[in-house]
């Protein structure tokens, strides 16, 4: 019989409303987890905790992580406080999903990606952008040759900004960790390790509100990276609490023969449109929005029930972190940052059945 996992939540903030509701679908869906303990440093989450029915709630994470009837910790907390919670959950040899950035300092990631090659947990970073099935398919063509040698790319993720915490516009937080992470998670995976970064970034908004507090905003909240990968390849990325909406692809690729572009955000993609020279014509795939953002969560729990690592090694949430850095770095100085972390993207299997793609656009 399949090994029920027991979850034990950290940080009981907004993140924690999308993963413990996809927590409790999974045993619906064959893969037997549940939530034994939630804490939060602030004793007013325990209401978030009554109302998802978790029985135990505690305000010190310390307990979560040293309670022998939890198998896995999931760490939603603010960024500054991801990095220690890690350390010391994957040194208690927990399994640990851990949300984006991995840590919020470069070295202390080191010491994570270090003692999760080691530790009896195994460690899962998000963002989980790959695990998306239209993450693969891109992934694939591009693989299959179908758009040529890939030679100029762009990521784009913003918004107006979050209202609910003001740690986001304080040293740590910062729109290229919580969102550009999405797009260099998945231009890096599809394009392999970046080699250079240079960025600008500006205080676009140096006032907010959060409820009814106005704050003093102490971060970029405004930012473009380039990056330059291997073979003259570059890319361009575009984050910010700057955006109020747009309707553009959250990613792009433009290879020697062809494009691809993804319907959506690279979070909650939709479909991809492909264009090939040889065929002339835009192919459109629709391939659903049925995929969850939260979904790194069932392959750790898949991977501890099926005894193999989980489909993402956390050196490439190290290489993601490492760009970010140097990208903040670039800002600083003014200068290009070169790259020196590395990883093996994931590669995916050549299917042979192909989605038939609606032709959306007669060939010119
Ligand atoms: N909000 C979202 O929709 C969303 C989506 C994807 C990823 N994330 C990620 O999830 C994480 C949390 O974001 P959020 O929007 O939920 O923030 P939030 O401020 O709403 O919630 C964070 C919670 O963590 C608690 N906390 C902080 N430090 C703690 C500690 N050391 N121990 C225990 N609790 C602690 C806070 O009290 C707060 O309740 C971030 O890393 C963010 O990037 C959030």
């Amino acid at each position: 019989m399949t090994k029920t996992i027991r979850i034990g939540v950290i940080g009981m903030g907004s993140a924690s409303e999308s993963y413990i509701p996809h927590v409790r679908r999974l045993p619906l869906e064959g893969v037997p987890c549940e939530i034994v303990v939630s804490c939060d440093l602030r004793a007013s989450q325990k209401a978030r905790a009554e109302a998802h029915q978790i029985a135990d709630f505690t305000t010190d994470p310390a307990e979560v992580i040293g309670r022998r009837d939890v198998d896995l910790v999931m760490i939603l907390t603010a960024m500054p406080s991801h990095g220690p919670l890690a350390l010391s959950a994957l040194q208690a040899g927990k399994r640990v999903l851990l949300e984006k950035p991995m840590s919020i300092d470069l070295a202390e990631a080191r010491e994570i990606l270090k003692l999760s090659k080691t530790s009896a947990g195994n460690l899962v970073c998000a963002p989980h952008v790959a695990l998306s099935p239209v993450y693969r398919e891109i992934a694939q063509r591009i693989a299959n040759g179908e758009i040529g040698r890939p030679l100029t790319a762009r990521g784009l993720y913003g918004w107006a900004g979050p209202d609910w915490a003001s740690w986001f516009y304080e040293p740590g937080g910062g729109p290229m960790f919580d969102l550009g992470v999405y797009n260099v998670t998945t231009l890096t995976g599809l394009l392999g390790p970046a080699k250079r970064v240079v960025a600008l970034g500006t205080t676009a908004l140096p006032e907010r509100m959060i409820g009814d507090r106005k704050i003093k905003v102490d971060i970029e909240d405004n930012v473009h990276l380039l990056l330059e990968f291997d073979g003259g390849c570059i890319a361009s990325i575009a984050t910010g609490f700057t955006m109020q909406k747009y309707r553009t692809p959250g990613i792009e690729i433009y290879g020697s023969e062809g494009t691809v572009q993804m319907i959506g955000e690279d979070w909650g993609p939709q479909g991809f449109e492909l264009w090939r020279n040889d065929r002339a014509c835009w192919e459109v795939h629709e391939l659903g929005g049925g995929w969850r953002w939260t979904d790194g969560i069932r392959d750790l729990i898949q991977s501890a029930q099926e005894g193999r690592k989980p489909v993402n090694a956390p050196d490439h949430a190290f290489h993601v972190l490492d760009v970010m850095s140097k990208c903040h770095e670039s800002i600083l100085t003014g200068r290009a940052v070169a790259i020196a972390s590395t990883f093996t993207p994931l590669v995916f299997e050549n299917r042979a059945a192909r989605l038939a793609p609606h032709l959306d656009h007669a060939p010119s």
